[in-house]
């Protein structure tokens, strides 16, 4: 008994030293110990965020410093955004984040060229107010996509040119998404999209974007259209992978397979919107983030980052899709789903720790 007290309060005084040693006093985002995830991960892959303007101030804009290398616009590079009115480009918010990025020797993805929402109503509409021909549909696309890929050139390494352009739809010969670029252009405007961004910045990486992208169905015809595209000189260059996940799934088996697919084109893959929700359908009644539910999202977490790290060959980089719990694309006024790496007081939760444990 003499011999086991003292050996207990060595190993615990040990163990709690050397875990203050990697967080400091788990303050990460203000103080503390100054490893974020961006320096465990320095031999496998950037690790970004996407943020709005106001989180370049204050706690939150330390937080991002010392945690990530990568940033993306969560929606102020949009085409509806940067892109208002016809004759007016708005690029001042974007230039701010891209402004930061460089202050803070961070990448920039460009968040993106072509969607079928956060697109101006005037896109779409001629000078009469009727629906636009495809004509004039493609002529201001290319505008659009020139203007904007030409303003970042060397500022912004990578775009996500095309975004969810693949229906969800489970019947496999329904491929393409009815939005107005599809009803109006046909599927003439995909190569297009590519070559205009490749035509006004050769050096910038080109993505297709989607979600649901793990789900067999939905991941093949993705794959088929990138065969495709890539069949005829298209110059795409990596697969988005959003990774707007939950608790229960998809499956490791599932992801694992998606990242083997689309690379098996020779395409890098990234995660570009990764969060990973507690709740888990439309009619999960859970409002609060209980033990188990955290404990959940830290398994699943790491579950994800080691698949990742297992896949650094062809990952170039896992964005998160913003900050903190503080604030999700994902909260309701009802209910929150406490996503990320950090809670609302922008402290790392029990995932951080899955995830830098390696
Ligand atoms: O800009 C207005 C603001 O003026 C107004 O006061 C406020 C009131 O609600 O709304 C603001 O616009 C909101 C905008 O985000 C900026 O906060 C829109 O209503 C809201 O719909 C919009 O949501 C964005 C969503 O895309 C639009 O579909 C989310 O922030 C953004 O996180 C989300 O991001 C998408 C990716 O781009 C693509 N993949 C899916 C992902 C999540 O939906």
């Amino acid at each position: 008994m003499t011999t086991v007290i003292p050996v207990f309060v060595f190993v615990a005084a040990t163990l709690m030293l050397s875990s203050f040693e990697r967080y400091g006093n788990k303050n990460f985002g203000v103080q503390g110990n100054p490893k974020g995830l961006k320096d465990y991960y320095i031999n496998f892959f950037p690790i970004g965020v996407a943020i709005a303007p106001n989180n370049l101030e204050g706690d939150q804009a330390e937080l991002i410093k010392q945690n990530f290398n990568s940033l993306t616009a969560e929606n102020v590079m949009k085409p509806a955004l940067i892109h208002p009115e016809e004759n007016r480009y708005s690029w001042e918010n974007a230039e701010r984040i891209v402004k930061f990025a460089q202050e803070n020797g961070m990448k920039v993805r460009g968040h993106t060229l072509c969607w079928h929402n956060q697109t101006a109503a005037w896109m779409f509409k001629d000078s009469l107010g009727n629906q636009v021909s495809r004509d004039l549909a493609l002529a201001r696309l290319k505008d659009h996509i020139i203007t904007v890929v030409s303003h970042f050139k060397g500022k912004v390494y990578a775009w996500d040119v095309l975004n969810e352009a693949v229906v969800d739809d489970k019947a496999i010969d329904k491929i393409f998404r009815e939005s107005n670029w599809y009803r109006i252009c046909g599927e003439e405007y995909i190569p297009k999209v590519f070559q205009w961004a490749h035509e006004a910045d050769p050096d910038a990486i080109l993505f297709y974007n989607d979600y649901n992208t793990e789900d067999p169905v939905k991941r093949d015809k993705i794959y088929n259209l990138l065969k495709r595209l890539l069949e005829q000189h298209v110059p795409v260059h990596g697969v988005g992978l959003q990774g707007h996940w939950n608790i229960n799934g998809p499956s490791e088996r599932n992801i694992r397979e998606a990242i083997e697919k689309f690379s098996s084109l020779g395409l890098k893959v990234q995660i570009t919107e990764l969060d990973v929700s507690v709740i888990t359908s439309g009619a999960d009644t859970v409002k609060t983030y209980t033990p188990e539910r955290e404990q959940k999202q830290a398994d699943f977490y790491k579950m994800a980052f080691g698949v990742f790290r297992e896949k650094k060959n062809v990952i170039t980089g896992v964005t998160f899709w913003n900050v903190s719990d503080r604030r999700s694309w994902l909260d309701r006024p009802d209910r929150k789903s406490f996503p990320l790496l950090f809670d609302v007081n922008l402290k790392p939760k029990k995932a951080f720790t899955e995830v830098v444990r390696f």
